[in-house]
């Protein structure tokens, strides 16, 4: 296997051979991103299930406060990237590492793109977080505007889940398929060979 990835070019396959893994910081932005991400989807979709009135606005509330947690969590997690974060070549041949290289970026251009347009609903629309902190509208009785900004902040969360889903497959593809330990060197029990 290793002759093979050595075949596709100077870096395919470096964490094959050297067994690298992203440092332990890395792996546990990742994960919980990846988490947080999945829940608030998730939870998204059952705002609505909760009868009008204090229980409707805290499940949003709870919504709200995940999100501003992930933009934390972003800014945070881009700082340490660009500080003292391992990073680690893709390993593929080259195309696929161009691919997986755009994808990457994609990823943090949509999870700030959805993070954006969630503060901006909220702020458009105005809310109240657990009825302790009122958040005033920006534009109050535009419904026209809170349903787009609304409709942006949802499309962009599904298209971040579409992407999310294909760079999972990929990665799990890379594992099970290529046996390039792409997977692994992103997982937290993994330990350098
Ligand atoms: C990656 C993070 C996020 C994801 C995946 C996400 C996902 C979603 C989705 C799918 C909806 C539409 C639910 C529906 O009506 O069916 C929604 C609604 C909403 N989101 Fe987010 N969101 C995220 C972050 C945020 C942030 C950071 C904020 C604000 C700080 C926010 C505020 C809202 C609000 C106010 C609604 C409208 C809820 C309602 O009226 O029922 N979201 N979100
Ligand atoms: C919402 C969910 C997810 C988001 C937003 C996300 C985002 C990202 C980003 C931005 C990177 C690049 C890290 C960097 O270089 O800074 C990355 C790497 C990676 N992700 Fe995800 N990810 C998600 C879910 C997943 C899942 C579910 C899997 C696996 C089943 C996965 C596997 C990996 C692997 C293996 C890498 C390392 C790739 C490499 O080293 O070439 N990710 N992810």
């Amino acid at each position: 296997m290793t002759e093979d990835l050595r075949a596709m070019g100077p870096d395919a396959g470096r964490s094959a051979v050297t067994g690298d893994v992203y440092d332990p910081r890395t792996i546990l932005f990742h994960w919980l991103t990846a988490a947080l991400v999945a829940l608030q989807w998730v939870g998204a979709h059952y705002i609505d299930a909760f009868p009008r009135g204090p229980l409707r606005v805290d499940a949003r509330a709870t919504h709200i406060c995940i999100g501003v947690a992930l933009i934390g969590l972003l800014v945070l997690r881009l700082a340490w990237r660009t500080t003292r974060g391992r990073r680690l070549p893709a390993v593929a041949w080259a195309p696929a590492r161009y691919l997986a290289v755009a994808t990457h970026w994609l990823l943090y251009a949509l999870l700030a793109a959805v993070l954006v347009a969630g503060v901006a609903n909220t702020w458009i629309r105005g809310d109240s977080l657990f009825g302790l902190v009122k958040i005033p509208s920006l534009a109050p009785g535009d419904t026209a505007l809170r349903h787009q900004v609304e409709e942006v902040h949802e499309l962009l969360a599904n298209t971040l889940l579409i992407v999310a889903g294909a760079h999972a497959l990929a990665g799990i593809a890379h594992e099970v398929i290529l046996r390039d330990r792409t997977l692994r060197r992103m997982w937290p029990a993994a330990r350098p060979r």
